[in-house]
């Protein structure tokens, strides 16, 4: 068989080629399930974190807002029926333009060659192609990936990669692997280098190295987890390090927290509510509490990592 490749270009194939699985429109919500399916609540939160740049960047005639991987565009179409009419919403993904979209956002391949604003990159990394690496009792092995998912030991891992994961991800023992995060590093800091004054957002599920010596590399389809074959048939996803990404952007300040933490900052709360004698608003209070309760859960959504990054501009949390 001759169709052996390293992960990273399989990967890039398999999901952006002509033929991707992200090339289809509206593919993430049938699929998995993100935090912009979760709840509305999670649009209001952004819109409040949107909100505190804007305020901060004293409120400048060209606010934009870009939502980089926007998928099937849910949280933007929230933003546009609840945000200041005069901030622009830019949507940016290789899916065509989500039917229904509301016409005040915009839908673009690339990201705007630089703007003031809010950045946004929610579950974007952990769909950035990335080289898997195995240590063997010779050395550290590229791993090669076949169209139906086998897998063999390549050639020793190029020296970039192995540079990357003496500093972020060590592999100690024999039959370790991780996937290298270097080329989410440099996706990461590139977008972020769009954003000339303002606030960059990414949100993702972190890796953990000391948990994850077996790497993180999955497939999903249609709302299951399955194995990650690289035939455009299903997701392919591996989780981010978060602190070499961060580490890739030199501007501004920085912060890392948990999406519990800055949604509880933006004002989210599963505090259950006290009964007001209304039997209907009681229950439509109680499931908004559930849904918060989703987002907050540190063993599933709330657990998610938010790396944040301000040019010119204060931390908003
Ligand atoms: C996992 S989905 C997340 C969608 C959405 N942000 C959400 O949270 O529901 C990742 C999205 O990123 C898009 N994407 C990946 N790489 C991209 C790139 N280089 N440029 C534009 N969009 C990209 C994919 O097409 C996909 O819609």
């Amino acid at each position: 068989m001759d169709s052996w490749r390293p992960w990273r270009e399989a990967m890039r194939d398999a999901l952006y080629g002509d033929a991707g699985f992200y090339r289809a429109s509206g593919v993430p919500g049938r699929h998995f399930r993100t935090a912009a399916h979760a709840s509305p609540q999670w649009a209001d939160a952004l819109l409040a974190l949107a909100t505190r740049v804007d305020h901060d960047l004293e409120q400048p005639a060209d606010f934009t807002v870009v939502d980089l991987g926007a998928g099937g565009g849910e949280l933007l179409a929230h933003l546009a029926e609840l945000s200041p009419r005069g901030w622009r919403l830019v949507g940016v993904d290789v899916a065509p333009r989500p039917a229904g979209l509301p016409v005040q956002v915009e839908w673009r391949a690339a990201l705007p060659e630089a703007f003031a604003g809010l950045l946004l990159a929610v579950e974007w990394l952990d769909v950035v192609p990335v080289d898997v690496v195995e240590r063997t009792e010779d050395g550290l092995r590229l791993i090669e990936v076949a169209a139906n998912g086998a897998e063999r030991l390549a050639g020793a891992a190029p020296r970039a990669e192995a540079d990357w994961l003496e500093r972020w991800w060590p592999l100690a023992e024999a039959h370790d692997r991780a996937e290298v995060g270097r080329t989410r590093d440099e996706a990461w800091s590139a977008a972020v280098g769009h954003v000339q004054r303002g606030v960059a957002l990414a949100v993702d599920y972190a890796a953990v190295p000391a948990r994850d010596v077996a790497g993180t590399l999955t497939g999903y389809r249609g709302g299951r987890q399955v194995l990650p074959v690289p035939d455009g048939s299903c997701d392919i996803t591996a989780h981010v390090l978060m602190e070499s990404c961060a580490a890739a952007v030199s501007a501004g300040d920085s912060t890392l927290t948990t999406q519990r933490e800055a949604l509880r900052q933006l004002g989210l709360s599963a505090a259950r509510p006290a009964y007001s004698g209304e039997a209907s608003a009681y229950l439509e209070s109680l499931s908004r509490v559930g849904d918060a309760a989703e987002l907050l859960d540190e063993s599933g959504l709330g657990g998610f990592a938010w790396l944040l990054h301000a040019k010119q501009t204060a931390l908003p949390l």
